[in-house]
């Protein structure tokens, strides 16, 4: 009899905790813990990524077509300006998202818009034809190596518009679209899109680099690219000095815009290094650390280390860049010494 109760107790006990577990399942827990572990096709996300990127592109350069009109037509002022900026903006956002949500359970990082986002019927008055451009790029995506990879240890990086100010100065050839795929901390796909001279490279980690007309990218060798600094165009000054300092005076300090642009000034060796002092977002220079990773560059923060994208670290880099697309450490090493802050 007791010994029955017992068994009675232990059968209640165990359905309790069963219903227990449920509710944590149900109430508690992120989905990602109940998910099944998935394994997709890069090559798969990869189209995504890149399909999103020369949507997004081209809904810029179709903004800025009509912004150029209206301030020839109307002299917009400053706030007309701006406003057209966040309007390019928003819609290459809005149409990017919209790509990548189409692959279910894809998580993806980009920058929060506080205005009022823009609606589907304004964005669809920039929608390219998605089937006949998804056809343009098929081609080259299929040269790309297939590869399985954990659904849930990707992350998307999207960059809609990257060097804002110079779009508004009419200074197109800095301005870029960019996505990225990592994986844990790593970035392993990054394409750079430059809208305004239909172009985007790819870099795919342990790979290479290719154009988006199917030319390879060569890593840079010695002494092909001049000894020439890319610096951003708000903090020439500061970098030109560290850089006489830590590198001598053969070198040459050239200010340009955008995280994507001045990293394909390594790509195609017409700079030797990208140094920022200050704090940048990752999404801004995602593609660019997975496209000079794949050619044996990096990026590096000014305490030495390849920057990590995992979903436990913060989106905002507070420790600068230094970039080569060959040799990144050695340069570090000269620059050491002289940073603010260290010995
Ligand atoms: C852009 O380039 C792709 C191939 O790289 C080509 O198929 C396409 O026609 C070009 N589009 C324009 C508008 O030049
Ligand atoms: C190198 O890349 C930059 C950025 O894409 C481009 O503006 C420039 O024309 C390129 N130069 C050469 C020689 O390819």
């Amino acid at each position: 009899m007791q010994v029955q109760l017992h068994y009675k107790n232990v059968f209640k006990l165990v359905i309790f905790l069963g219903f227990v577990y449920l509710a944590y399942l149900i109430f508690f827990s992120s989905s990602n813990d109940v998910m099944p572990i998935i394994d997709v096709e890069l090559r798969d996300v990869v189209s995504y990524a890149v399909l999103g990127v020369e949507m997004g592109g081209h809904a810029v350069a179709a903004i800025h077509k009509e912004n150029k009109l209206s301030i020839q037509q109307k002299g917009l002022t400053d706030e007309g300006k701006a406003e057209l900026l966040t309007k390019a903006d928003l819609v290459s956002n809005k149409l990017i998202l919209d790509v990548l949500k189409r692959f279910m359970g894809l998580k993806i990082v980009s920058e929060e818009h506080e205005s009022p986002s823009v609606t589907d019927e304004e964005a669809e008055a920039y929608r390219e034809d998605r089937y006949s451009l998804w056809q343009s790029i098929r081609g080259s995506i299929d040269v790309l190596p297939s590869r399985r990879v954990r659904l849930d240890d990707l992350q998307v990086w999207v960059d809609p518009l990257d060097a804002t100010q110079e779009f508004t100065e009419g200074l197109t050839e800095y301005v870029t679209v960019m996505v990225c795929i990592t994986q844990g901390d790593d970035p392993i796909f990054g394409a750079i899109h430059r809208p305004f001279h239909n172009e985007t490279i790819f870099g795919v980690s342990n790979w290479g680099v290719m154009t988006s007309s199917g030319k390879m990218i060569k890593p840079p060798k010695e002494g092909e690219a001049p000894p020439t600094i890319v610096v951003s165009r708000s903090h020439a000054g500061e970098v030109k000095s560290l850089a006489e300092k830590a590198f001598g005076s053969g070198y040459g300090v050239e200010s340009a815009g955008g995280s994507g642009y001045k990293t394909l000034r390594l790509v195609n060796a017409t700079a030797e290094v990208y140094i920022h002092e200050t704090a940048i977002k990752k999404w801004d220079t995602c593609a660019g650390d997975a496209i000079v990773r794949a050619l044996g560059g990096a990026m590096l923060d000014m305490d030495g280390s390849p920057l990590k994208y995992g979903p436990s670290t913060s989106v905002v880099n507070k420790r600068g860049l230094v970039v080569s697309a060959r040799n990144p450490y050695t340069y570090y090493q000269k620059l050491r010494g002289f940073l603010p802050g260290t010995k």
